[in-house]
């Protein structure tokens, strides 16, 4: 599990640091002649940031793939329960991809009421993934212990990696303000609510102030084509409120990323085929190994390809995984890959070439 560069920049280190490794910042150098590097130059490699991003921005060919696992909603049932077998299923089918991803990104809500047995049986479950994984958390994964438990098995939830010229944003867009200690509520009662689809008691997502800060200064040294994929567990835009497929923030995180020419935002949380395209930037939904969301009733974004309704009497019907492929340009195109019916390329030219509804109504 570990083919790519370790993490690099996270919130706790804020500002971020360098974003490339000695041996891949000379390999880079070298390969494409921008640097004359002689074993043991130092100085060249402890150039400034800037100029670092800059060689691995434009040099380095952008078209690679990885996968996407997410929402799990794990219990602390053992390897026999559905969701768990669900997941195993999607280890596997990663697994026996040829060839192999680059590496694998799970989405969140690996737990269903964030339990450190849940947790662990999640991790236990994904060490087997041959490539590498970088994780995101959900507020499933968050809520009963204020993520004390995720941070322990899977370190900072803030973070950015750059591989092959893309620019890699994780962020945690589920903290909601407290409405619980006012109220009394027992660790499990928080997350009981926060489990809710529709929580009477709950406030909106947002990713807040203190992250959108470190966004801004990790985005501050980039070139404005360097493309950029963010993870987020929340769709970065305003979907549904009642059901919180919504960050309330979302607007101040776009204008952030506004500048940039390739951005592409990727999200687990609402369980289902969604893409929307808000200015420049492109958000893909992902399944969930575990069980389909309906819709949205107010509709959906005009550039989604609707699923149709999940077959109840199949247990996997609307559930799966997801394929990613880069583009040179930056952008990608998405697969899903529900285990019950075909994959469902839904590619970059695709969307943009979307301008009316592709199916049924639109919001
Ligand atoms: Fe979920
Ligand atoms: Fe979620």
């Amino acid at each position: 599990m570990s083919k790519n560069k370790k993490r690099n920049s996270s919130l706790s280190e804020y500002p971020s640091l360098s974003e490339l490794n000695r041996r891949e910042f000379l390999k880079t150098a070298v390969a494409t002649g921008i640097i004359v590097v002689s074993s043991g130059c130092a100085s060249q490699y402890a150039q400034n940031l800037t100029e670092q991003r800059e060689a691995a921005a434009t040099t380095i060919a952008n078209e690679f793939m990885f996968a996407y696992i997410s929402d799990s909603h794990l219990l602390a049932r053992g390897k026999e329960h559905r969701f768990a077998k669900s997941l195993i299923k999607a280890v596997e089918d990663v697994n026996a991809m040829d060839p192999q991803p680059d590496f694998v990104f799970y989405g969140g809500d690996l737990a269903q009421l964030g339990l450190r047995d849940e947790l662990s049986l999640g991790k236990e479950i994904l060490a087997e993934l041959k490539p590498k994984v970088y994780m995101m958390v959900g507020e499933h994964d968050w809520y009963y212990d204020m993520g004390e438990a995720w941070r322990e098995f899977f370190g900072n939830p803030t973070y950015s990696f750059d591989y092959k010229g893309v620019h890699f944003i994780v962020l945690n867009s589920v903290i909601v303000e407290d409405y619980w200690t006012q109220s009394k509520m027992a660790p499990m009662e928080r997350m009981l609510f926060m489990a809710q689809l529709d929580n009477p008691k709950g406030k909106p997502f947002t990713v807040g102030e203190e992250q959108r800060a470190w966004l801004s200064n990790d985005l501050a040294t980039l070139r404005k084509d360097t493309p950029i994929v963010v993870f987020s567990h929340s769709p970065l835009y305003k979907y549904y409120k009642p059901w919180n497929f919504w960050t309330d923030d979302a607007d101040e995180v776009q204008k952030l990323l506004s500048p940039f020419s390739a951005v592409t935002v990727i999200h687990g949380h609402t369980h289902q085929v969604l893409t929307n395209k808000i200015g420049n930037i492109i958000f893909h939904g992902l399944l969930s190994t575990a069980w389909p969301w309906p819709y949205a009733p107010q509709g959906i974004p005009k550039y989604t390809i609707q699923m149709d309704r999940a077959d109840p009497f199949n247990q996997l019907d609307g559930t799966g995984w997801g394929k990613i492929d880069t583009l040179s340009n930056g952008n990608i195109n998405m697969t899903y890959m529900p285990w019950t019916r075909n994959p469902l390329p839904v590619s970059y030219e695709k969307v943009v070439a979307i301008t009316e509804p592709v199916h049924g109504p639109s919001y």
